[in-house]
């Protein structure tokens, strides 16, 4: 018998949880998207999308008016008859770099106590190595109804900023899977999207989910080490990079080196990787490494500048860029929540500008940061300019602005966004990452 349009619960409405809701929805699938925010659930309905993403809210207004997609609060409406659950809850880091499970947990014992019918319960967080198998026994001890349960791991590889479009054109679709059935299943609900499958046992697609972004952490980690080296051997970064990209082993991308990653995957996964492999008494001596430049980086530009003033106190300075790359308007591990509290706390006035991470922000630093609506009034009389982010916006100035707004045309740039030459031919006096003028 071959199910093409299922009835698909997903638990967690966050970037993996909506976006994979409102694909399933879009291919068909009849969707039921659940949450325990009343709030965000009533927004949703009403067609609004609680995050930023490109082309997002769009797809949602088609899908509920089409009436295949759901959202609720009651899970055991949404979990009792579906035909399978993904699992997209937040799996937060820790203070000692493990994995919180505790969402996950709720969320299986919601489904056990709920269950009907037989259904396959598909794991979607990033979560570590073994995990599925203790959501598959936790899930048969608190199962109330005598149905069949089986799980899967599916771990998601979209990219915030353009997770619709990662959606439908991702490179693979991981299949992680310890029976048959439950293998055909998950490539019956894939079937529509045409992407490669790869299917494969649950352990081996759960490390997959962190190999992947623990090697592109790593990646760029090498990258800004190397920029580090450049700059003391006069050596230029990107055109080292260039050199490196066409070899096709090393390929093109992620070989940017700038203030460091941020976000809510690659600080998180790189610091649970190691924090498994300790627990078996192992060192993973790269991602330990990765780690640690990545921490050093963040601050590259802020120690480049002490050194060269005397003072931040009373001085005007500008950030421009505050989310942890363009095209979200999340902040989480961004470079610029590390370096503006320093330039607080060392008596500068802090002008910001960001086009969508405002908000964000203001949640997370003190008040005494003054936002701008646009990056020119943030540069009008600054002493210092510090880049974070390269937004378009920020793309899209002139050097010649740094000069004439600026009160001393002083700029760091995270982003290595402007060529070295023309900020000189402007009169800024200008760093960036790993550069030299040639
Ligand atoms: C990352 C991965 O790219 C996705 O494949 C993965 O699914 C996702 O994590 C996840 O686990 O959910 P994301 O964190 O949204 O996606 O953002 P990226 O575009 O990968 O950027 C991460 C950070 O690396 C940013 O701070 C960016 O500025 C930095 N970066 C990226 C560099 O510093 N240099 C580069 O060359 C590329």
């Amino acid at each position: 018998e071959r199910l093409t349009n299922m009835k698909l619960s997903v638990a967690g409405t966050g970037y993996v949880g909506l976006v994979a809701g409102v694909c399933f929805a879009e291919v068909g699938h009849s969707v039921t998207c659940v949450d325990i925010d009343e709030n965000k659930i009533d927004l949703m309905n009403s067609g609004i999308s609680p995050i930023y993403e490109e082309g997002l809210e769009e797809l949602m207004k088609k899908n509920l008016a089409a009436g295949r997609l759901h959202f609720t609060t009651d899970y055991k409406s949404a979990y009792r008859d579906a035909d399978a659950i993904f699992i997209g809850v937040g799996t937060p880091e820790q203070p000692d770099g493990s994995a919180n499970l505790t969402y996950i947990a709720t969320v299986a014992r919601q489904i056990a106590e709920t269950l009907e019918k037989d259904c396959l319960i598909v794991v979607k967080s990033t979560v570590p190595v073994g995990t599925n198998d203790k959501v598959e026994r936790f899930i048969k001890d608190f199962l109330v109804n005598n149905v069949k349960v089986e799980v899967a791991s599916n771990p998601e590889f979209l990219a915030q900023g353009s997770a619709v479009h990662d959606t439908f054109h991702a490179a693979r679709i991981i299949i992680g899977t310890e029976c048959e059935h439950a293998k055909k299943m998950l490539e019956q609900i894939y079937e529509p999207f045409h992407l490669p499958i790869v299917s494969v046992n649950r352990r081996s697609a759960e490390m997959i989910k962190y190999a992947s972004n623990d090697f592109l952490a790593l990646k760029i980690s090498y990258m800004n080490d190397l920029a580090n080296l450049c700059e003391l051997v006069g050596a230029d970064i990107e055109d080292v990079a260039q050199g490196m990209s066409f070899d096709a082993r090393i390929g093109a991308k992620f070989l940017n080196a700038g203030v460091g990653y941020g976000g809510s995957c690659f600080p998180k996964d790189t610091k649970a990787l190691s924090y498994l492999a300790t627990q078996h008494g192992y060192h993973l001596r790269t991602i330990e490494a990765a780690v640690d430049i990545n921490k050093e980086q963040k601050l590259k530009l802020f120690e480049k500048a002490s050194k060269r003033l005397i003072t931040f106190n009373g001085l005007k300075v500008a950030v421009l860029g505050l989310t942890f790359k363009p095209g979200t308007d999340d902040l989480r591990e961004a470079p610029s929540l590390e370096n503006i509290p320093k330039l607080l706390a060392l008596g500068a006035q802090v002008f910001a500008y960001d086009p969508v991470g405002t908000q964000n922000c203001k949640k997370l630093l003190p008040d005494k940061v003054t936002y701008t609506s646009s990056p020119e009034e943030a540069l009008t009389g600054a002493n210092v300019c510090f880049i974070f982010t390269e937004w378009e916006q920020i793309k899209a100035l002139s050097p010649s602005v740094y000069k004439t707004l600026m009160r001393t045309p002083l700029v760091y740039d995270g982003r290595n966004i402007y060529p070295l030459q023309a900020m000189n031919d402007a009169g800024v006096e200008y760093y960036s990452i790993g550069r030299v003028l040639k």
